[in-house]
C-alpha cells in the first residue's frame, strides 16, 4: 500500500471550547523501530481529550488528540515482526488518534477482535487497559470482594462492568440518572444506585450484605469521599482516575486508620510502555476471548473528523451512555 506524505488530522489550535478543534493537513508520522503505522478506521473520544483541549495544544505531547484507534498496519519499524504487515488491530496510542494515520507501540496494537466491527474495536483499548490496570494490578480485586465504579455508564465504566461481571466479579455501579442506572444493570452491575442518593452508603452496604466495598474506582474527582469511606470494607482500596483540575482532598483519617484503607490514583497515559505491554498481554489472555460475546461496547454516536467539535460537545453534555467515536473518511 502506498503511504501518502500528508494526511487530514484534527488538531487543538488553542486552549478553549470544542470550536478550537480543526481539521488540518499534517505529515503522516513515521514509525520508530518498535512501532507500527496504522491506517485509522475509527478513533475513540475520551474525556481526557476534552481536558487536553481545554489545556491547549502544548499539553500532552501531540496537538492531535486521540488515545485509541482501530485500523490496519501499513508500515512498521525494523524491530517489528514482518508478519504483522496488513494486520487489523486496535491500539492504545500516545495521542494522535484523531487522524487518518497514527503510530502505536507494536506491543500495544492488539489483533482486532473478529466479532467486533472496526468502530467497536476502536472503542475498547482505553477503557479495558484502565479497568484492568486499576482493578487488578493496583487494587488486586478478589472474587470474594465487591467492587464499585462511580460512573458505571462511562466509556470506562460500561466496558469494565461487562468484562468484570463476565469474569465472575461482583461490581456495583453508580450513575447520575435512573436511565443510566438501568443501563448499568444491563452492562452487568450487581446493583446500581444514583450517586446523588443521600442514602448511597447504606444502600451499598445492604447490597453487599454488610460486607462493604473492597475495591472502588472513582472518576468523580473526589465528589464522594465521605460516602466512599463509609461504604468501604476493612482493607478496602480506592483509586481516583480524575484529578478534578488539581483539587485537594480531605481524608477522614480516623476511618483510614480504623479500616486500614488504601487511597491512591493513577494515570494511564504516562505509565511506562513496558507496564502497558504487560496489561496488553493480560487483556489478550483474559478478556479478548469475551469480546463480541459477553463484552461489546455500546456506541453512543459516530462522527466524522470534521465533526470532532460536535463529538466533544456531546461528551461535555454528559448525556451519552458508552462511547463516542470518530470515523475518518475512507
Ligand atoms: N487516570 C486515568 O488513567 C484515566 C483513564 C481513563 C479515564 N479516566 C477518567 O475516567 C473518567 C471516565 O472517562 P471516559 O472517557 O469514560 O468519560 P465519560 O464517558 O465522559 O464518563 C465520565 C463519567 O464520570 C461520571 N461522573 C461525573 N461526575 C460524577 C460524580 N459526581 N459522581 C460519580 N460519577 C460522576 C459520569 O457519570 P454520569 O454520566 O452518570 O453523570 C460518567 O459516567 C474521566 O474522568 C476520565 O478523565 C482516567
Amino acid at each position: 500500500m502506498s503511504i501518502p506524505e500528508t494526511q487530514q488530522a484534527v488538531i487543538i489550535t488553542a486552549a478553549g471550547g470544542p470550536e478550537v478543534l480543526q481539521v488540518t493537513t499534517q505529515p503522516v508520522p513515521k514509525p520508530g523501530p518498535s512501532q507500527v503505522l496504522i491506517k485509522v478506521s475509527a478513533a475513540g473520544v475520551n474525556r481526557h481529550d476534552c481536558n487536553q483541549r481545554t489545556s491547549g495544544p502544548a499539553y500532552g505531547g501531540s496537538p492531535i488528540p486521540g488515545l485509541e484507534v482501530s485500523g490496519q498496519i501499513v508500515a512498521a519499524g525494523n524491530e517489528v515482526n514482518e508478519a504483522r504487515g496488513g494486520e487489523t488491530v486496535c491500539a492504545l496510542v500516545q495521542g494522535g488518534g484523531y487522524a487518518e494515520y497514527v503510530v502505536a507501540d507494536s506491543a500495544l496494537a492488539l489483533s482486532a477482535p473478529e466479532r467486533l466491527n472496526p468502530i467497536e474495536a476502536a472503542a475498547i483499548p482505553e477503557a479495558l487497559f484502565t479497568a484492568w490496570y486499576n482493578f487488578f494490578t493496583l487494587m488486586k480485586l478478589q472474587k470474594d470482594e465487591y467492587a464499585l465504579i462511580h460512573g458505571g455508564t462511562s466509556g470506562v465504566g460500561h466496558l469494565a462492568l461487562q468484562a468484570m461481571s463476565a469474569l465472575g466479579y461482583r461490581v456495583i455501579a453508580t450513575s447520575g440518572t435512573d436511565e443510566k442506572c438501568a443501563a448499568a444493570l444491563k452492562f452487568g452491575a450487581a446493583a446500581a444506585f444514583s450517586y446523588k442518593d443521600p442514602e448511597l452508603a447504606q444502600k451499598v452496604k445492604d447490597a453487599t450484605n454488610g460486607q462493604g466495598i473492597g475495591a472502588l474506582l472513582d472518576m468523580s474527582a473526589g465528589a464522594h469521599v465521605a460516602t466512599d469511606f463509609e461504604m468501604m470494607a476493612p482493607g478496602g482500596r480506592i483509586v481516583h482516575l480524575s484529578g478534578g483540575g488539581g483539587k485537594a482532598l480531605t481524608l477522614p483519617l480516623r476511618q483510614v486508620m480504623a479500616k486500614q484503607l488504601w487511597v491512591s490514583g493513577s494515570l494511564l497515559r504516562p505509565l511506562a510502555q513496558a507496564r502497558k505491554a504487560v496489561i496488553a498481554e493480560q487483556l489478550r489472555e483474559e478478556v479478548w476471548p469475551l469480546l463480541g460475546r459477553a463484552v461489546r461496547p455500546t456506541i453512543s454516536h459516530e462522527y466524522s473528523l470534521n465533526e470532532a467539535a460536535s463529538a466533544h460537545r456531546e461528551m461535555e453534555k454528559n448525556s451519552h451512555i458508552g462511547k463516542i467515536m470518530l470515523v475518518p473518511a475512507s
